[in-house]
């Protein structure tokens, strides 16, 4: 368990965490991960978590399949998805189901037909977005293009440019209002990834945001406490309507942040 967080504050957009450090910050977003997953299925008898892509939880997925977390949740009965994938094979080292993988389903030996992996290196990238939606539809049993279905927990990171899953700044997924997957081309990247859209991101009963390190701290500010302007900091963008959001960060990433 953590040896407990600097301070919690009740923002506007948010409960921020902050805590001494990314080690013990990452400890403590584990702790919470594996507490709601605990009440999904102790409550629903199952779990559906989607998992965040890039760096910083790479110590948060370690962590939650170390042994005292292990034993607080029965795995086995948690269904995986990704919120994003980028255009490469499963194995390629840019691979967010790769690190997902090694870090946290390997080690926690979850069984393939619990792994939702995004297709996100097919030629047709609309179609198995469609694919996505359709599997995601079957798994929660719901139909694939009514209301989307809610998450347990939805985990994300933010980049410091205020994207987070792969809700790129300026990119059309930010307006989709139909659809729960999509195909977002990035200019920037000169790519077109795979991503959860606001609106399935938003009906979401848990959304878990992990921040650390002074690299993120003035993008942290600025979509906690600046102005909404969510085709610039799409992370802005993610306000469930009955769901509550948390923030993880350490000193370094909150350092920024104006409000006590
Ligand atoms: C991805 C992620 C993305 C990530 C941010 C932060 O595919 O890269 O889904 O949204 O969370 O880019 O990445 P870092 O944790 O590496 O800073």
């Amino acid at each position: 368990m953590t040896n407990g967080n600097i301070e919690t504050r009740l923002m506007r957009r948010g409960i921020v965490h902050i805590y001494p450090d990314a080690a013990e910050t990452c400890r403590a977003a584990a702790d919470r991960v594996a507490a709601i997953a605990a009440e999904a299925i102790g409550e629903r008898g199952r779990c559906f978590i989607a998992l965040a892509g890039g760096t910083t939880p790479i110590p948060m997925y370690r962590a939650l399949s170390e042994s005292d977390r292990r034993q607080q949740v029965d795995w086995n009965r948690c269904e995986f998805f990704w919120t994003d994938e980028r255009p490469v094979p499963p194995g390629d080292i840019e691979s967010n189901f790769r690190m997902t993988n090694e870090a946290l389903l390997r080690p926690l030996a979850i069984p393939e037909e619990r792994i939702h992996r995004m297709k996100a290196e097919s030629f047709d990238k609309d179609a198995a977005a469609e694919d996505y939606q359709e599997e995601l539809a079957r798994a929660f049993g719901v139909q694939p293009y009514g209301e989307p279905p809610r998450f347990d927990v939805v985990l994300l990171g933010v980049g410091d440019d205020g994207h987070t899953a792969s809700l790129f700044p300026a990119t059309p997924a930010l307006l989709e209002t139909r659809r729960w997957i999509v195909a977002n081309p990035v200019r920037k990247l000169e790519s077109v990834r795979l991503t959860m859209t606001p609106m399935l991101i938003n009906r979401a009963r848990h959304i878990i945001f992990l921040a650390t390190g002074e690299r993120k701290a003035a993008v942290i500010a600025e979509v906690l406490e600046g102005p909404i302007d969510t085709q610039r900091l799409p992370a802005q963008i993610i306000r469930p309507a009955e769901g509550q959001v948390e923030w993880f960060l350490d000193q370094s990433a909150a350092s920024r942040l104006e409000s006590k």
